[in-house]
């Protein structure tokens, strides 16, 4: 079922909810989101409990608020909670969920053009070793062509890696079409989603995929040092070896032998801040409160609006590509700076971030832009603060 519209009254009552918005003008999400107070209040109580009980007590007395993360990241996701595991970084949870693919030297793993920077390096690692690996071709509009993703599948592939929104460019690859086509093969499907969770109706079944990744920080609004990694369960028995485990990750059963969790717990290791991880199982909660169907509407209407606003711009330039964009809206601004027009909106109260194309080798670099400065747009900013950013634009180029 559809969830309800974002009302400019929703919205209204979510802002009165985000201390945040009362400080900066914040375009800065797809960095990092401002939580709502809700998530503050959590993580702080965790901590005071720990001062006054004792960290491992309070795991204990807060058992509940730490379950929650599993629990609210199935309802989000459509998964069962033992295919979700915590963990501290969105690149850390696909560096382990890549390396449990079983990859041999002359087996095939197809990436996509938007790859982020340290998956990139795990691709370098695994050519390497003897593992062939190959971009997949863009239609025009640059979004994976599925003709040759169905042309290039064989037995021999064994992975197709896609990242889902990237973080230098608005578009979304069209991931459920390429996880009908994978799941006729062999191959798994490891989705890099932590641009997309917290912005898009996600859902696991829908996208049959084996792996997703995304992080807390970002969309989801949870707190920094928090993110999930989401492993299809009937996969779980088929699995490499991962190079650094603990005793959440598995059991030493006797002196020579250990046993991995049987679930996605696997994928977890112990030492985690757990009033971060509290302050994640809000925003998971919160996320699917708000629901994503109406994200995902108003986030494309404020998105659309800034576009189309930056379009009437002298010598600014659109950057991002694809039929179906999200709220990443890139640019550039022909003889600006983008370094210096960043730290002129923060000074202004605006907060965006900076792109090079050393982020991006396979998507930047080859379309010949060498930076964009990124406004990433949440479903709690407002057109008011769209006309703002633009306004400020022209004051400070
Ligand atoms: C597409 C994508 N994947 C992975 C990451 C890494 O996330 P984390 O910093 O939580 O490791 C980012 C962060 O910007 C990202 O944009």
């Amino acid at each position: 079922m559809k969830s309800e519209p974002l009302t400019e009254s929703r919205v209204e009552a979510l802002r009165a909810e985000t201390p945040g918005v009362e400080h900066v003008l914040h375009l800065n999400n797809a960095g990092s989101s401002l939580p709502p107070q809700a998530v503050l209040d959590t993580c702080i109580d965790y901590l005071t409990v720990e001062a006054q009980i004792g960290g491992y007590e309070a795991i204990e007395r807060k058992s509940a608020e730490l379950e929650r993360v599993a629990t609210a990241g199935a309802q989000l996701l459509n998964c069962a909670p033992t295919e979700l595991a915590f963990a501290t970084s969105a690149a850390l949870a696909w560096w382990r969920s890549f390396e449990a693919v079983p990859l041999e030297a002359g087996d095939r793993v197809l990436i996509s053009s938007t790859e982020y920077q340290s998956n990139a390096f795990a691709f370098i690692q695994a050519a390497e070793r003897g593992v062939e690996v190959e971009v997949l071709p863009a239609t025009e509009s640059g979004e994976i062509d599925l003709d040759a993703l169905r042309s290039m599948i064989d037995e021999r592939v064994k992975l197709v890696a896609v990242t889902h929104i990237a973080m230098t460019n608005g578009m979304v690859q069209p991931v459920a079409d390429i996880g009908a086509i994978v799941a006729d093969s062999d191959a798994y499907y490891l989705l890099d989603s932590c641009q997309a969770v917290g912005q898009l109706p996600v859902d696991v079944q829908e996208l049959k995929c084996d792996f997703l990744s995304f992080t807390g920080r970002k969309f989801m609004r949870g707190p920094r040092g928090t993110a999930m990694l989401y492993v299809n369960a009937d996969i779980m028995d088929n699995l490499a070896d991962t190079t650094y485990i603990d005793g959440q990750s598995a059991q030493w059963v006797d002196a020579e032998t250990y046993q991995y969790a049987p679930n996605a717990q696997r994928f977890e290791l112990g030492e985690v801040s757990f009033a971060a991880k509290a302050g994640f199982g809000v925003a998971l909660d919160y996320a699917v409160r708000v629901g994503m169907d109406g994200a995902a509407e108003r986030i494309a209407m404020l998105s659309t609006l800034l576009r189309g606003q930056l379009d009437e711009l002298d010598g600014v330039r659109v950057r991002d590509t694809g039929q179906h964009q999200s709220g990443i809206v890139t640019f550039s601004i022909g003889g600006t700076d983008p370094v210096a027009l960043q730290a002129n909106l923060r000074a202004r109260g605006v907060n965006t971030s900076v792109l090079t194309s050393e982020l991006s080798h396979l998507d930047l670099a080859p379309r010949g832009v060498d930076a964009v400065l990124r406004a990433g747009v949440h479903y709690f900013n407002t057109a008011e603060e769209i006309s703002t950013f633009i306004r400020a634009i022209g004051e400070s180029r």
